[in-house]
């Protein structure tokens, strides 16, 4: 049996990981993207955004002769086609924008033939792969939904070596399971759990472990809340509730809450489609997931007004703009979004390792620096909006010699509070007791329960 020959509709983020994936697995791939700037930048065999080890994986690919990216299908010999087009959220409203899927599918039409495979892979509103089989089985190609469940800054071990791998397909169709199967051979080596279900369960794990994701994210933070007022420390709570298996301790990191290109659309859209599909009551619970995560930037801004208005004034130094570590995304960053509301009426300078481009774009009015003595040398008060591990591993005693701050506003507890107010600083952070220098800490006391090094209160184990 020869290997299926793969193309790839959307070079976005997820596109061009799993074009570079399926090439890197020995499969001969196309990637197709309406964007020529971004062909050309993939072909030279570079990605267009911040993803550790996708250069790497685009290179071998393209020099080994295996991948290639072009602007449209024209010549394009494939068996299974990816659709991999973002869904973004509809300007003024919280459903999914289709019209990348809708157009990906209507530009591949003509190109369709008996025996392939059209798989998607975009996150879509249930129903949507029933929609779409209606226009592509005429062609007499098949469809099935094939949900990606990557996440940025792991996105190549998530595509090499994902946890699970979900097939949506129509009943008794087991040419598309067969199909599939080949593409994934190397990983199903593996033992990978595979489940073969209908279009609207698949459509709906991606839908459904996102939310979770996300309540459970908004769960501690409404924890953290309480703990304000009630004078407790959400991250030791965190520990001891994540130690119950049941739990888990994973996406129980209180602070600022998230952001990025999917949770915060994708529960949206969620609950939007929930309503029009006749079922408006059942996902109430998101809406306020959401308000929780919007509070939560609300507590950092103030948080860091209540420490300029007590030291009479000064600037910030805004650590991170990324919605997360190892990304240079800025989509719906809690990060950035904090540093622009105190940007207007304070005088802030923001450093990032990697995104500033990007958020200089989003926020052009935001002083980016590039370097992050810049940030702290005039700062009154240094405030922690990405945890990247540049900041986690700040050596406090040497940061002391760097800014004249003596606060800092700690929005992801990431840092180590006993190595800080040890340095001379007073640690304010999300969910618990502010922490002075002065202080005087019970020696018999354990350690910080924060301290980073510890993978197990490693949000994400990066
Ligand atoms: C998410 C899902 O994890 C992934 O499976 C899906 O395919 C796409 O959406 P991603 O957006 O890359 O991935 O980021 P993720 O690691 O889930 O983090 C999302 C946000 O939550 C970030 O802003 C992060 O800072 C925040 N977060 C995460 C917390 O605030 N606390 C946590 O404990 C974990």
């Amino acid at each position: 049996m020869t290997a299926p020959r793969i193309a790839v509709v959307g070079c976005g983020y997820l596109g061009a990981v799993h074009a570079a994936g399926m090439a890197s697995l020995g499969l001969d791939t196309v990637g197709i993207d309406v964007d020529a700037a971004r062909v050309a930048t993939l072909q030279a065999g570079s990605a267009p955004f911040f993803e550790p080890g996708l250069d790497a994986m685009l290179r071998a690919g393209i020099d080994g002769g295996t991948l290639r990216f072009q602007a449209d299908a024209a010549g394009v010999e494939a068996d299974v086609w990816f659709v991999c087009v973002g869904t973004p959220q509809q300007p003024g409203s919280d459903a999914a924008d289709l019209t990348f899927v809708d157009a990906a599918i209507a530009g591949l039409l003509p190109a369709l033939r008996e025996g392939m495979l059209v798989v998607g892979k975009s996150t879509v509103p249930v129903g949507t792969a029933e929609r779409l089989a209606a226009l592509v089985e005429p062609t007499g190609a098949r469809l099935a939904w094939n949900p990606e469940f990557l996440r940025e800054g792991l996105a190549v071990t998530d595509t090499l070596a994902p946890d699970r791998l979900v097939y949506g397909v129509r009943d008794g169709d087991d040419a598309a399971v067969a199909a599939l199967d080949e593409v994934y051979a190397s990983i199903l080596a593996r033992d990978t759990p595979r489940i073969v279900t209908d279009f609207a369960t698949a459509e709906l794990v991606k839908v459904s472990a996102n939310a979770f994701l996300a309540t459970k994210i908004s769960f501690i933070n409404a924890i953290a809340e309480v703990a304000e007022h009630a004078g407790a420390d959400v991250v030791q709570l965190a520990d001891a509730i994540g130690i119950d298996a049941r739990i888990g301790r994973r996406f129980l990191g209180a602070g600022i809450g998230f952001g990025g290109g999917c949770l915060p659309k994708d529960i949206r859209a969620f609950r939007a489609r929930s309503i029009e599909i006749g079922a408006p009551e059942a996902l109430g619970l998101l809406d306020e997931v959401d308000r929780i995560n919007q509070r939560r930037r609300d507590r950092m801004v103030e948080l860091v007004e209540r420490e300029l208005t007590a030291l009479g004034g000064g600037a910030v130094a805004m650590l991170g703009l990324a919605f997360k570590p190892d990304s240079d995304d800025v989509r719906d960053s809690a990060a950035l979004d904090v540093a622009m509301r105190l940007a207007e009426r304070h005088d802030v300078v923001a450093y990032d390792p990697q995104a500033a481009a990007p958020a200089a774009r989003r926020a052009p009015q935001l002083r980016i620096v590039d370097a992050l003595d810049d940030a702290l040398a005039g700062a009154a008060v240094v405030a922690l909006g990405t945890e990247w591990r540049e900041f986690r591993e700040l050596d406090p005693i040497d940061v002391a010699t760097r800014t004249s701050a003596r606060v800092v506003v700690d929005g992801r507890n990431a840092l180590d509070r006993d190595a800080w107010t040890a340095a001379g600083f007073r640690v304010v952070a999300i969910g618990r007791p502010d922490r002075d220098p002065s202080a005087p800490r019970d020696p018999s006391a354990p350690g910080d329960p924060s301290a980073p090094g510890d993978p197990s209160h490693d949000q994400e184990a990066r």
